[in-house]
């Protein structure tokens, strides 16, 4: 059977990497989670105190920068220069700097070539923002998934209790709206739906009934090729 590039695309904690993780474990896909590699980037020029409108000074990073995303029966890992960065680059701080940070073309340049390069045997779901658009413009099937952003910063809100933080959800709302505006107004790789991309709003449903719903697209889609 043939194995097909998928992209998922939308805004922060629209149920992308949830979807994805989900729809991978059942087609026996790989799994390219691309925020985590952005924020992997974050969490770099935070360690090493760049700023990240120095363009030398990025540059420099990202030259030497070293990103890999693990496959474990547990969930993917992120690595930094072989370190287990995971946990870290989930931290709200990190969020807003990888936002900031994935808007410079010397970032994008190399993480989405890393990103062809770990899905060129194909079989794999990719979750982001520019999937469809720029990293896999032909990829077979496309979705864009979408959900109220209150309904999104309440997911958030509760998986950052779930972790053992204490946030406000003000601030958390407030945050989500501040990195909707930077990813979708910025000039590189703008978060935008492709124009061939199947459009899931999921404020409604829960995951069973999502992945269920990709699940039918991808059979039908599949039927197609
Ligand atoms: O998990 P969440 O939805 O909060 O965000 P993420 O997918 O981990 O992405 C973190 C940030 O990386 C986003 O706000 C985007 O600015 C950026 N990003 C991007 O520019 N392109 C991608 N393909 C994926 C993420």
């Amino acid at each position: 059977m043939k194995r097909i590039i998928i992209a998922i695309d939308g805004p922060a904690a629209s149920g992308k990497s949830t979807a994805a993780k989900h729809l991978a474990r059942k087609l026996r896909y790989l799994y390219l989670d691309t925020g985590a590699m952005y924020r992997a980037c974050a969490l770099a020029a935070k360690r090493s105190e760049i700023d990240i409108d120095d363009e030398d000074a990025l540059k420099v990073l990202m030259e030497n920068i070293q990103v890999t995303i693990q496959y474990s029966e547990q969930g993917n890992i992120t690595l930094l220069d072989s370190q287990d960065v995971s946990v870290a680059i989930r931290e709200p701080e990190i969020s807003l700097l990888a936002s900031a940070i994935s808007a410079k073309a010397v970032v994008r340049t190399k993480m989405v070539e890393l990103q062809r390069e770990m899905s060129k045997m194909g079989g794999v779901i990719l979750d982001g923002r520019d999937i469809g658009t720029v990293v896999f413009p032909q990829a077979e099937l496309k979705f864009f998934m979408i959900a109220p952003v209150e309904t999104r910063a309440k997911r958030r809100f509760l998986e950052l209790q779930d972790k053992g933080l204490n946030p406000i959800y003000e601030d958390v709302l407030h945050e989500m709206k501040e990195r909707d505006k930077a990813d979708s107004s910025r000039a590189l790789a703008p978060l935008v739906p492709a124009s061939d991309a199947i459009q899931i709003d999921n404020g409604q449903l829960s995951i069973e009934a999502q992945v269920a719903e990709l699940y039918r697209h991808y059979q039908k889609r599949m039927a197609e090729l």
